[in-house]
């Protein structure tokens, strides 16, 4: 996910941009640039990677005495990640940097072409720069012009732009995506997407809301919101890093639970189109020399690759099969050629899941890796990669990966229904519909959230639980298990709902803890009756449904969603919730649960 950083100051701009950005370097990029406005001329440079590779473009680059700074890291939304497409971009005589998406970019482009603009990136954001050109060619001045464009755009933005034709100011908007403003003590004006980045060099802060923008010079800062003018409030700035990159949230865990509505959109961009799928990433394969899917993953990947083995089956007509890493390496497999071995890592380090990808690469077959970081071991040695775009994640116990590799994998099994017309243009459309709205759904409702804290209480003994489902609700009530022993260190179990008769209802009292996944939309009469099963066996029952359960002990009410996985995910998110409560009750260090790595690079 992009950063943002400006400055305004004597100083040497480039320290504090390329330090600013080194500390947003945790978000997740995969290229960076910086401009500066400096006795009114705009230096700018950008650089694929890291920021090393920046650091090294700029090496002879110095810009101390008043002058403008303005620094990002790009990570690739519209066009792929190449130099011409880094920020800043620029028109004739200005340079802009924006994090966020402009909806309606394209028919603004369209417009600017039609007019002779010349573009020369894919992305989105360089139709900002081309607005702001055209209305001072027409005769505006800056501050007009900025106004009439930020007037133009539609969608998510937090957006700098510096100007030759305004030496003194950076024009900055905001709508939907964080954008703050700093002061020094020495009347130096800081601009980031975060806290971290300003954390040493000013003591106070305006945090943006949205629909602001506005100009900042040495003196002043005028500030509009919806319009409107306001007088800029600034609050004091808070000194602890770590604190500042949970952007408030107690732990990381927690916070990349709220950005789950976040990423999804960033898992969807540019795949889900009007009516149909399109996944660039697998022009690499012949897809039409294969006729079955085989997965192997470990942990959270593993129960991600089991769920999408019922929609590789029901939705894309391929028959699919899912293995543990660790057990596939030494089983001596069958691998026959008409096979896409598919690997599933967060991390794309994990060893197991590797050696897997190695062997089947050995055998000839073709490979695809879902992962979630770009140049990964796994991502170098697989023939294609969708990536998740997750961002970085630093909680041990695995959500946000999980939850964009389960989109990313819905996303493949339509896909390959479209291609090999398995699925029908209305099933097709009605399930795009269900995967546009999966963004609204992973919204974390504060109800929700304080409903769970305060059950949470009720469930810090007992001598275990299970998770329990059926269906896709199976692999996430699997998944709901790990995460609760992960950080709580309680005895939890995943099981398929049907199958507690068949043992495991012998451990049934008062002490057992039940968690029941009960979705409308799938088998909701066989799941009810394994429930109602445990309840007379005097088991204790959390039931997770939209449909009033009269049996439980506790009720967590759900949407009346009309699509299973809408209701998989809002699910996801409680199992996700009553784990981190109940292990924050307990007192545990929930980032980083004892004896477990975020990645395991041994075998
Ligand atoms: C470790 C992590 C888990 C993760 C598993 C697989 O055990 O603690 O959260 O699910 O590795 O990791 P991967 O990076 O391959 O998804």
């Amino acid at each position: 996910m992009c950063g943002i950083v400006g400055y305004i100051g004597n100083k040497e701009k480039k320290e504090f941009l390329l330090n600013g950005l080194k500390e947003l370097e945790y978000r997740g990029y995969d290229s960076a640039g910086i401009a500066v406005l400096k006795d009114g001329k705009i230096d700018s440079f950008r650089a694929l990677g890291k920021l090393e590779n920046l650091k090294e473009k700029t090496k002879n680059f110095f810009s101390d005495g008043f002058g403008l700074g303005i620094g990002h890291t790009r990570w690739a939304t519209h066009g792929k990640p190449t130099e011409a497409n880094a920020h800043p971009h620029s028109g004739d005589f200005s340079y802009i940097i924006h994090n966020g998406i402009i909806e309606n970019y394209k028919e603004l482009k369209d417009n600017l072409i039609a007019e002779g603009v010349h573009f020369l990136s894919q992305t989105d954001s360089e139709v900002i720069v081309h607005l702001f050109e055209k209305f001072i060619k027409e005769g505006f001045s800056s501050k007009e012009a900025f106004k009439k464009t930020i007037s133009l755009l539609k969608g998510a933005f937090a957006i700098l732009l510096i100007t030759k034709n305004d030496k003194e100011s950076i024009y900055f908007a905001k709508n939907a995506v964080p954008l703050i403003i700093g002061k020094s003590k020495d009347g130096e004006i800081f601009f980031s997407s975060s806290d971290a980045p300003l954390i040493g060099h000013c003591n106070e802060v305006i945090y943006l809301e949205d629909k602001s923008f506005g100009w900042a010079n040495k003196d002043r800062i005028k500030l509009f919101v919806n319009k409107d003018k306001k007088e800029p409030q600034f609050v004091p700035l808070t000194i602890d890093k770590t604190y500042a990159q949970k952007d408030g949230y107690r732990f990381f865990m927690e916070k990349e639970i709220y950005e789950q509505a976040n990423v999804a959109g960033e898992t969807l961009m540019g795949r889900v189109c009007d009516n149909e799928i399109v996944l660039d990433e697998l022009n690499e394969l012949d897809l039409d020399k294969i006729n079955e899917i085989k997965i192997c993953a470990c942990g959270t990947s593993y129960h991600a690759a089991l769920t999408s083995a019922y929609l590789f089956e029901r939705i894309g007509r391929i028959k699919c099969s899912v293995e543990i890493a660790s057990e596939f390496r030494y089983k001596e497999p069958l691998l026959d050629q008409k096979i896409l071995f598919i690997v599933i890592s967060q991390s794309g380090e994990t060893a197991d899941t590797l050696e897997a990808l190695k062997m089947a690469k050995k055998a000839g077959l073709q490979t695809l890796a879902i992962c979630n970081v770009d140049n990964s071991s796994i991502v170098r040695l697989s023939d294609a990669t969708l990536l998740t775009r997750a961002g970085i994640e630093k909680g041990v116990a695995s959500t946000k990966a999980f939850a964009t590799q389960i989109l990313t994998l819905w996303m493949l099994a339509l896909f390959i229904g479209q291609k090999f017309r398995k699925i029908s243009k209305e099933t097709l459309n009605l399930e795009i519909k269900a995967l546009l709205h999966i963004p609204t759904v992973l919204q974390v409702k504060n109800s929700l959230h304080e409903k769970i804290r305060r059950l949470s209480k009720r469930y810090l003994h007992g001598h275990g639980f299970f998770f329990i489902g059926r269906d896709i609700f199976y692999p996430l009530a699997l998944e709901g298990a790990l995460k609760l022993k992960e950080i709580s260190y309680l005895h939890a179990e995943g099981y398929p709902a049907g199958e507690m008769k068949h043992g495991p209802i012998a451990l049934a009292d008062s002490k057992l803890f039940t968690i029941a996944l009960m979705p409308k939309n799938i088998l909701y009469e066989k799941i009810k009756s394994n429930v109602e099963e445990l309840s007379a066996r005097d088991a204790t029952i959390l039931a997770i449904s939209p449909l009033e359960f009269d049996l439980a002990d506790d009720f967590i009410k759900t949407s009346m969603q009309d699509h299973p996985m809408s209701e998989f995910f809002e699910m996801m998110i409680i199992t996700q919730i009553l784990a981190l409560e109940i292990s924050i009750r307990l007192g545990n260090d929930v980032d980083m649960p004892r004896n477990l790595a975020k990645s395991v690079t041994v075998e």
